[in-house]
């Protein structure tokens, strides 16, 4: 049944130039919308936790109003980074670049929820919560850059 339905779906990507500019458009969309939501934010929170008070509580804000782009970023990478696995799972389910890219992914979604968790640390004013969250932003920017960089490794090294 599966191996019937991979089969369709890898005949309808590899006859219809459309289907594959959308979906490579949802990959590389997700990546600048989610991707580049969350690196922004990082940033700021990076350079927040050396600022006033003032100045944080904006930056809390603002990272609030980033989580609901950076899902939506994320499930788009999701979606079509499956149906690209699907298109040839022969190439990519023996590709060591694939299964490294899925761990950084895991340890992605990890982080984020270390995100969510440490703005609520903030909030409650918890002791050192700020630093924690600096440290949770800079490993949130590893991790995207190399995720990204996994990703165009695939089509290349395979
Ligand atoms: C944060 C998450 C992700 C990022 C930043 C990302 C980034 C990228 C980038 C930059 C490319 C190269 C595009 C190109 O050169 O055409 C790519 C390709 C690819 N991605 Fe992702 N991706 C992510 C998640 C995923 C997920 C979750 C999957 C699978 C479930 C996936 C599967 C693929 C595949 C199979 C390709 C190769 C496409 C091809 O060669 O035709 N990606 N990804």
């Amino acid at each position: 049944m599966l191996s019937h339905v991979i089969e369709s779906w890898v005949s309808l990507y590899a006859n219809h130039a459309a289907l594959r500019t959308g979906i490579e458009f949802l990959h590389i969309g997700g990546l600048v919308a989610g991707g580049g939501c969350a690196i922004t934010a990082d940033l700021a929170t990076i350079t927040a936790v050396r600022d006033r008070a003032a100045t944080r509580t904006t930056q809390l804000q603002l990272l609030k109003k980033t989580h609901l782009i950076v899902v939506l970023g994320l499930v788009a990478l999701g979606v079509s980074g499956a149906l690209l696995f699907g298109a040839d799972v022969q190439t990519f389910f023996y590709s060591r670049i694939f299964w490294l890219k899925m761990g950084l992914m895991v340890l992605l979604l990890v982080n984020g929820w270390l995100l969510l968790l440490g703005e609520r640390q903030v909030k409650r004013g918890e002791p050192r919560a700020w630093a924690r969250l600096h440290y949770t932003a800079v490993a949130s920017l590893i991790l995207w850059s190399l995720t990204t960089l996994a990703g165009a490794a695939l089509p290349n090294i395979g």
